[in-house]
């Protein structure tokens, strides 16, 4: 509300209360002047925040829509740093503080492009004044061409103002957009912390949602600050975690299937499932088991070719039916892609961008589908297995249902925890990859 307020304020132009707080960070700026001289061994700390406070003072004088400076430094805060001044103790900006400030300043350089355009306004009122003076003059003369040259320019003008009011117009509109956007956005990166820490009950839904929030700050250096507090945020969701992923391809198929989703929920684990569009087709129940068990449900194309030896229309044509087929099966829209064989080239990931789904390949080959061998899988896994890994199975074999048991046993006592990748993506920050192997 406070933001709307202000730009509300902004809006009507309204220069009032500039005064007071004018004067309060000129007293600031006077006190913190001094306490720099007095503090020689600080210069580097303080150098920093007083050149950003001068500058920010400068602006503000210039153009009071800033005067709401004290909205973003309490009077709390203010004379905790004036009292550290006196102290002759360094300035460091808290993070919050510092994310104050730039916002003040990004704030300050809207306001000056909106300025801008309201100058170029009031130029074309003054020359459009003239025009009209030299009408006047013109009209004594009773010279018809040289009043009909003068009407033209007096209309060119008067187009040219029109546009120039609508820019402004729409400046008005972007410019409160932005700033709401990005209040939002602070607002919701706060969210997750708790003070300077970030809340223990953060969850990926939650992160997600805040990173939307973000992705629509115009400003790069505010989504840039915010990001790298949600990268914080997940770097702290994975602090001694050891997250891995189970994925099973080309069904879903009857039993197999059915026992593997039997051992995971046992085990509270979650899977992704790289399904085949005929499959899900041909087996819907099973295909929206699988989804409603809470596992992830993915594309494997619709009939498992070799895509790169097929036509990119045939290509489009194995991605968006086996993308569809999967949706309508399990109830879950596929966001990601494994390519058969692992085989894929630039008509695929064309495809994948057009349905909005990654390309998916692996780290760990359990090579389940060679060996038919419980053991011999089991083995792979042990081996192999790292924190991030991406492990490939298939939920076709009864050896690879058959290792499953042992599987699970052996990640939970090496505390292993198996989610899905998309899960896993959100941890990791991945969005904008186009295609992983591994974490
Ligand atoms: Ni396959």
């Amino acid at each position: 509300m406070r933001r709307q307020n202000r730009i509300k304020r902004m809006r009507q132009q309204k220069r009032k209360k500039w005064i007071v707080p004018a004067s309060l960070l000129f007293v600031l700026l006077i006190v913190l002047g001094l306490g720099y001289v007095a503090s020689q061994e600080n210069v580097f700390a303080q150098d920093e925040w007083l050149d950003e406070l001068e500058e920010d003072a400068g602006r503000f004088f210039i153009d009071d829509s800033a005067s709401d400076i004290d909205d973003e430094l309490s009077f709390d805060e203010v004379e905790a740093l004036e009292k550290r001044v006196i102290d002759e103790k360094p300035i460091i900006l808290l993070p919050s503080q510092k994310k104050k400030l730039n916002g003040i300043e990004k704030q300050i350089d809207d306001a000056d492009n909106m300025l801008t355009v309201q100058q170029s306004v009031s130029e074309f009122k003054d020359k459009e004044f003239e025009a009209e003076t030299e009408k006047e003059i013109v009209k004594d003369s009773v010279d018809k061409e040289e009043i009909d040259e003068v009407y033209e320019v007096l209309n060119a003008l008067k187009e040219e103002k029109t546009a120039f009011y609508a820019r402004e117009a729409e400046m008005l509109d972007l410019f409160g957009e932005q700033v709401t956007y990005r209040e939002e956005a602070i607002e919701a990166v706060d969210s997750l912390f708790d003070g300077e820490k970030i809340k223990v009950d953060t969850s990926l839904a939650a992160k997600k949602e805040v990173k939307e929030a973000v992705k629509k700050v115009a400003s790069p250096e505010v989504r840039k600050d915010l990001e790298s507090s949600l990268a914080e945020v997940s770097k702290q969701m994975r602090d001694g975690r050891k997250f891995v992923a189970l994925t099973f391809d080309d069904g879903p198929v009857g039993e197999s299937t059915e026992r593997i989703l039997k051992t995971l929920k046992e085990a509270d684990m979650k899977g992704t499932f790289f399904m085949l569009g005929r499959n899900a087709e041909a087996m819907p129940e099973l295909a929206k088991k699988v989804a409603d068990e809470g596992h992830e449900v993915a594309n494997h194309s619709f009939s498992h070719p070799e895509l790169p030896r097929l036509s990119a229309e045939k290509v489009n044509q194995q991605v968006k039916e086996a993308h569809k087929a999967i949706e309508d099966a399990s109830g879950q829209k596929p966001v990601l892609f494994r390519p058969p064989y692992g085989a894929y080239n630039d008509n695929v990931l064309k495809s994948l961008a057009e349905v909005g789904e990654k390309n998916i390949l692996w780290s760990v080959d359990t090579l389940d589908w060679k060996s038919r061998d419980s053991n011999a899988i089991l083995k792979v896994v042990k081996d192999y297995i790292h924190p991030g890994a991406i492990i490939l199975m298939h939920d076709i074999h009864d050896t690879t249902a058959d290792a499953l048991p042992a599987i699970l046993e052996y990640l939970e006592a090496e505390d292993y925890e198996a989610t899905t990748v998309s899960e896993l993506i959100e941890l990791y920050d991945l969005d904008d990859e186009e295609t992983i192997t591994d974490f």
